[in-house]
């Protein structure tokens, strides 16, 4: 992977919690720093502090040039299908993705009536709960990316368990398993 701060690697990561000091977007940093070291170019979108809007269900994309909805979510998921690294972040809301994060999922609608493929050369999941549901939102990511891309995407995932806030940056165990993902994706990015 190049060290080139300017021509390295597009990493991209999509993060689904309101809390902007919470358990996932503090891993996701973490990730992030770590893949930056290695020289990819990161960028770290926040849904909660984007103007994005559920799906409408017009059903009708295919007939439109752009989707209906004029928010910050097309501009969003050009920067997803332009990633070399994409990372899909979301804590464990009732045992499944949270509200932003299927939004995200949703909107992607208009990419996938539109035929248009994610194609990154490496996908990290990540999901954080309390206590349950950790493999269930995994499934919906993978599932998600699954209809969404052509092939299998080299994937890697990091599923732990934090409740209040703040509580990810105290374990040791969760940190080092982002900076294990970082450097799986990292190898897999040219
Ligand atoms: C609406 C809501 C639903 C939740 N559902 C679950 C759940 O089903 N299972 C679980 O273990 N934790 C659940 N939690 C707890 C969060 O997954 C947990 O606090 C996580 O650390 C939040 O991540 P964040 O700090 O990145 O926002 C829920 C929290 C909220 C606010």
């Amino acid at each position: 992977m190049s060290a080139d701060r300017d021509s390295g690697p597009y990493v991209v990561a999509v993060v689904g919690s309101p809390r902007a000091n919470g358990n996932t977007s503090f891993l996701v940093d973490v990730t992030l720093a770590e893949l930056e070291r290695r020289g990819a170019r990161c960028e770290k979108i926040m849904l909660g502090k984007c103007h994005v809007l559920p799906c409408q269900g017009h059903e009708d994309c295919v007939q439109r040039a752009t989707c209906a909805r004029d928010d910050d979510m097309p501009a969003i998921l050009d920067k997803a299908y332009a990633a070399q690294g994409l990372i899909l972040a979301t804590p464990v809301y009732y045992e499944d993705v949270s509200a932003l994060m299927k939004i995200f999922i949703d909107r992607n609608y208009f990419k996938y009536e539109h035929e248009s493929l994610l194609e990154p050369q490496a996908l990290g999941l990540i999901a954080i709960a309390a206590e349950t549901g950790l493999e269930e939102t995994i499934e919906t990511l993978k599932r998600f990316v699954a209809l969404s891309s052509a092939g299998s995407v080299p994937t890697f995932t990091l599923a732990g368990l934090a409740g209040s806030a703040g509580e990810a940056a105290g374990d040791h165990d969760l940190v080092t398993k982002a900076r294990r993902m970082a450097l799986q994706m990292a190898a897999k990015l040219s």
